[in-house]
């Protein structure tokens, strides 16, 4: 390790001014690189899915995985999320710091469905560095963030590591020095059956187990080690069967639009939910889970998907379509 990278993290040298224009950026729904313990994150407002969307398009190569939620305290994180014992106590224990929780989704939680990928659980972590704390507070928003580096690049730890990413709708970049982990946040699931380890991070397996009193690793099984519920084949499946790249609705279907230009028989579909009237990608983003969901309350056998162009969001709007209308178990 050189020298350089022993050296003790810069003081945050963020003024005060900065953390105003990012947080009212990040009301506007424009997005900010932001400096956290483990690594910069690049910022949007977790509620409002154009911004989501938009976080998705400025990391090139988009593939819509569920989003970690940031607040600044454990207040926040439980209008958020449902936290049971095992979450409470990690959560005290190492918030806030680099430990983030999944657990289930509130029922009225204010949360963009792009933000956890139409899951009904949720990913939140409350960061301990001081810029992140200071924007978070300043913003009054939950944050969602992935790391800010574009799609398979190694994740920033410096602000100058954020390269290539200063898109149209990335106002800022804030640069608080070197971050202290430089490791992504431990991920531990708590829903029911015990918490399991998702992803191993800044966060010790040992220091995880000294607060739950007893072994995690025993639980971990290979299938766990999907990092990302999104990398499963079949996943984000709603209760109807989708047909693909249709081109006339068939009787008793419902229709996932895009654009103005309907297929043949679109009036006869028992419920239609169109993803961007004007064939915007980026809406499209937004509105796909919030679309799956709301067809899937109409309780249909099967949903016909308009086609989708293959490029920019698209590319992830039809990867994730082709995983909901993957053959299922
Ligand atoms: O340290 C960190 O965690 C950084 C900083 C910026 O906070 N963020 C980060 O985010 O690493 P990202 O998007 O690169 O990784 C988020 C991970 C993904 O592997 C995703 O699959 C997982 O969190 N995740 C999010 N929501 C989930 C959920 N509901 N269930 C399971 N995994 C989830
Ligand atoms: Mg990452």
């Amino acid at each position: 390790m050189s020298t350089d990278e022993q050296a003790k993290p810069a003081k945050a040298t963020v003024s005060g001014d900065s953390i105003r224009r990012a947080a009212q950026a990040l009301r506007a729904g424009r997005l900010v690189v932001f400096p956290t313990e483990t690594v910069y994150g690049l910022g949007g407002d977790a509620t409002n899915g154009d911004a989501v969307a938009s976080i998705y398009a400025a990391k090139g190569r988009p593939n819509f995985n569920p989003l970690i939620s940031h607040v600044s305290n454990i207040d926040k994180a439980a209008e958020l999320g449902v936290f049971n014992d095992a979450a409470t106590a990690l959560a005290t224990a190492f918030w806030p710091g680099p430990l983030t929780l999944v657990v289930p989704r509130t029922e009225n939680s204010p949360i963009a469905q792009l933000t956890t990928a139409g899951l009904d659980t949720i990913a939140i972590r409350v960061p301990v560095h001081p810029v992140a704390q200071a924007l978070l507070k300043e913003a009054g928003i939950p944050l969602a963030a992935p790391s800010a580096n574009v799609s398979g690049r190694i994740s920033p730890t410096r602000a100058e590591h954020v390269t290539g990413l200063m898109g149209e709708n990335v106002a800022m970049i804030l640069d608080g020095g070197p971050c202290e982990v430089g490791l992504e946040s431990t991920i531990v699931l708590c829903v029911d059956g015990g918490p399991r380890v998702l992803r191993p991070g800044g966060i010790s397996q040992e220091s995880l187990e000294a607060i739950i009193g007893k072994s995690l690793s025993a639980d971990v099984e290979p299938e766990d080690q999907v990092i990302a519920p999104g990398q499963l084949v079949s996943h984000y499946a709603p209760n109807a069967l989708l047909r693909l790249n249709a081109t006339r609705v068939e009787p008793g279907e419902g229709l996932l639009a895009f654009g103005a230009n309907l297929p043949a028989n679109a009036d006869h579909a028992n419920a239609t939910c169109n993803l961007s009237i004007s064939g915007d990608l980026l809406e499209a983003g937004a509105n796909l889970f919030d679309c799956l969901h709301e067809l899937d309350r109409a309780n249909l056998a099967t949903i016909a998907v308009m086609p989708i162009p293959e490029t920019g969001l698209g590319i992830a709007i039809n990867d994730r379509l082709r995983r909901a209308a993957a053959p299922r178990d």
